[in-house]
Parts: structure tokens; C-alpha cells; sequence
């Protein structure tokens, strides 16, 4: 696979203004689309397959690439949960989950609350790797439960989460309005969300890191991984992701109350971080 954009028109989500109010069309999907995906379907399959491809290598990649950086995110991520964590019936879910660090990072902060921690991830490969580092002595607090499932269909009743968490996963999802929405049924009212991804930095330092991310990380990755395709997604991936107001207007469209996006390291990351209403008023008119 390499560089990935579907054609923008086919994706493209129409923003109406009606009685002054933006709005998000709901006709029409945005998603990640990975090259040759033309609809949902196709790029949720070539997801799942880059996944597994690169599943051997992720962890060291992820680590070399992020300079360690991606675990004081994982684990500043859990510490904003900690409330619900330590609460001891609290049942938690980590979507995308892949080879589990997010997970680990909740289940360390959860410590000895005995909290339910769930990992899903429609990779089998990725939860192989998950489920033998969680056997490793490594990892502390209490052991998450996985499980293989699609995150835009859920195996789960509605209202049964106090907490959903995607750590650099929700991006690749096929269609994020959907994802949102599953997210929104499967939480209890009043449970929360919190949704970790890259982000695009913005002046000297958005042009300097433009220049590792789109430049030096697809190549270094490509030769560590053996697999041409993956890390030119990447950087791809990120700039089609919606910027922090569309997302904070997509997830207030779904069912959260008051989002918010908070920045990690000078934007290179950051942490949406919603409530689901405990009231849901009618759906909103979207054309
Ligand atoms: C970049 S990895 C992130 C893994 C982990 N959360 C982390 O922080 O390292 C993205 C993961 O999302 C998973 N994924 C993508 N789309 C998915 C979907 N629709 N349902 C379930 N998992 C999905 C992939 O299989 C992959 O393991």
C-alpha cells in the first residue's frame, strides 16, 4: 500500500448552514481510506490488514518513532480518567486497542480498584501480542480482559461502559461519525469518552515536525517493519483526520456534552474528552 487518499469528493462531509446553524450531513462518510479503499467496507479490511501486517514490529516502531513520548500520552490519558478507574464496580472499554499499552496505562491507574478493563481490537494479530504481554511480568494492576471486535459494531448492550477510551486507533476507523455514535450507545449516561490521536502542530514546530512525520518517519519505518505502505498512511491519515472544531462539533452532533481537546506536546497529540448526556434530546434536522 502506498500513499492513501480516496478521492476527497467521495468522502467529503457537507457542513450546511441552515438558520444560520452548521450542521454535519449525515449523507455522505468521513473516514480514514487507506489506497483503493472506494467505501467504508474496503477501507476498514485494508486496516485491519495493514494492522496485522505491521503487528510483529509495532511496539519497537512505535516506541523508536515517538521517542518514547507515546507512553507519558498513554499514561497522561489514564491519569485524566483516574476517578471513574478507581471506582470498583466502573466498567471500562479501550477501543482499537491493538497490542494494548493504552490498556495497560488504564490498568495501572486503576491500581487494585477492581475496575472491569476491557481491550478490543478487530486485529487478531494485534491482540495476540496483547494478550502475551499482559501474561509478562512487565505490566502492573489489574489484568485487562480482550476481546476481537469491530468498532463500529459493537458486542456490547447500550449503556454498559462508564468509560471508552481510543488511543491513536479512532483515525483509522472507516466512517467516525458512526464510530462516535457507538461509542455514545455504548456508554452509560453520564459515562465519558476519551479519544487520544496525533494532531498537526502549527507554526516553526508544525513545520519541523511536517518534515519528520511526512519525510523521515514513513522511511525509518518502512525499513524497521519490512513492509512498504504503513508508515506513509501515517502522516496521510493525520492530515485527512478533522481538525479539533470539527471533531468537538462531530462528537457534540453524536451525543456528547461540552467535548473538549486538550493538547500534548505542542499539539503533536491531543486528548478528546466528551461526556454522554444523560438526557438526549431529539436528533438534531441534518440534510
Ligand atoms: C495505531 S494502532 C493503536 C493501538 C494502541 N491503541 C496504541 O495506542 O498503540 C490502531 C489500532 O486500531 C485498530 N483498529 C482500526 N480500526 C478498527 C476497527 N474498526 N475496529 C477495531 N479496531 C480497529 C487496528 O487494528 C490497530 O490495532
Amino acid at each position: 500500500m502506498q500513499e492513501n487518499i480516496v478521492p476527497e469528493k467521495t468522502v467529503q462531509e457537507k457542513i450546511v448552514r441552515e438558520n444560520g446553524v452548521r450542521e454535519i450531513s449525515t449523507s455522505s462518510v468521513v473516514g480514514a481510506a487507506p489506497e483503493g479503499a472506494l467505501d467504508p467496507h474496503s477501507a476498514s479490511q485494508a486496516v485491519r490488514e495493514m494492522f496485522t501486517l505491521i503487528a510483529p514490529r509495532y511496539d519497537l516502531l512505535n516506541h523508536v518513532l515517538s521517542f518514547n513520548i507515546d507512553r507519558m500520552w498513554w499514561r497522561r490519558t489514564a491519569r485524566t480518567f483516574r476517578n471513574i478507574l478507581l471506582r470498583p464496580d466502573a466498567r471500562i472499554l479501550d477501543l482499537c486497542c491493538g497490542t494494548g499499552d493504552m490498556t495497560f496505562a488504564l490498568s495501572r491507574q486503576a491500581g487494585k480498584s477492581s475496575a472491569q478493563i476491557l481491550g478490543a481490537d478487530f486485529s487478531h494479530a494485534m491482540l495476540l501480542r496483547a494478550t502475551a504481554k499482559s501474561s509478562s511480568s512487565q505490566q502492573n494492576g489489574s489484568t485487562p480482559g480482550w476481546i476481537e471486535a469491530d468498532a463500529l459494531s459493537l458486542p456490547f448492550p447500550g449503556a454498559h461502559f462508564d468509560l471508552v477510551t481510543s488511543a491513536f486507533g479512532f483515525r483509522n476507523l472507516a466512517d467516525y461519525d458512526a464510530g462516535l455514535r457507538e461509542i455514545v450507545r455504548v456508554l452509560r449516561p453520564g459515562g465519558e469518552s476519551g479519544i487520544l490521536d496525533f494532531g498537526e502542530p502549527k507554526g516553526v514546530v508544525g513545520a519541523l515536525y511536517r518534515i519528520y512525520f511526512k519525510q523521515v518517519l514513513p522511511r525509518v519505518g518502512t525499513l524497521i517493519s519490512g513492509v512498504p505502505g504503513p508508515y506513509s498512511y501515517l502522516p496521510a491519515s493525520v492530515e485527512r483526520f478533522p481538525p479539533p472544531e470539527e471533531m468537538l462539533r462531530r462528537m457534540r452532533h453524536a451525543g456528547f456534552s461540552e467535548p473538549t481537546w486538550t493538547r500534548y506536546t505542542l499539539g503533536i497529540a491531543g486528548l478528546y474528552r466528551g461526556k454522554k448526556l444523560a438526557y438526549r434530546p431529539s436528533p438534531r434536522r441534518c440534510s
